[in-house]
């Protein structure tokens, strides 16, 4: 099964996740990686395993080079059913009351349009000692990728 990592970064530490993800799951898989402000809504395609890596920003917001894709979304609707995505999110608990709601939203929009999450819904925490990089490999190790239709 094809592999599309989709990563929404403001400083770039959601890059260097969505890469250290990469790295693993192309041990056994074809991997692709996007930047979700490079990324078409009609590129999705229901027979790739998305994972989204995606950071919070202002009041647990999407990162702004995200909300053209979310925008896409928005308006064009598509019927994600059969699409099965894991999610990476990427926070700092100081913000307590939208912690890692950048990733939260990205499961929200992609449930909503049929598709289905799998795997443990990851948040990290820029207070934590634990690095991205590491932590992302570590969660990608994990993911239950699943087998083609
Ligand atoms: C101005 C600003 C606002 C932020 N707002 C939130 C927030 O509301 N919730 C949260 O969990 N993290 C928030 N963060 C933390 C970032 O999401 C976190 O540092 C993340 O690792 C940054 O990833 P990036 O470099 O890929 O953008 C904020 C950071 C900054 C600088």
């Amino acid at each position: 099964m094809r592999v599309v990592v989709l990563f929404g970064t403001e400083m770039g530490t959601a890059e260097l996740a969505a890469d250290a993800i990469a790295d693993v799951l192309m041990k056994t898989h074809d991997v692709a990686v996007y930047d979700m402000s490079d990324y078409d809504v009609d590129d999705l395609d229901i027979r790739d395993f998305h994972v989204l890596v995606c950071s919070t920003y202002g009041s647990g917001d999407l990162p702004t080079g995200a909300e053209p894709f979310f925008e896409q979304l928005d308006d064009r609707l598509p019927d994600l059913t059969g699409l099965h995505f894991a999610v990476y999110g990427l926070g700092d608990s100081v913000y307590q009351d939208t912690f890692n709601r950048g990733g939260e939203i990205c499961a929200e929009k992609f449930s909503a349009l049929g598709a289905v999450q799998v795997g443990e819904h990851a948040r990290h925490d820029a207070s934590a000692s634990f690095r991205p990089q590491q932590d992302a490999r570590e969660w990608a190790e994990r993911l239950p990728v699943p087998a083609p239709a």
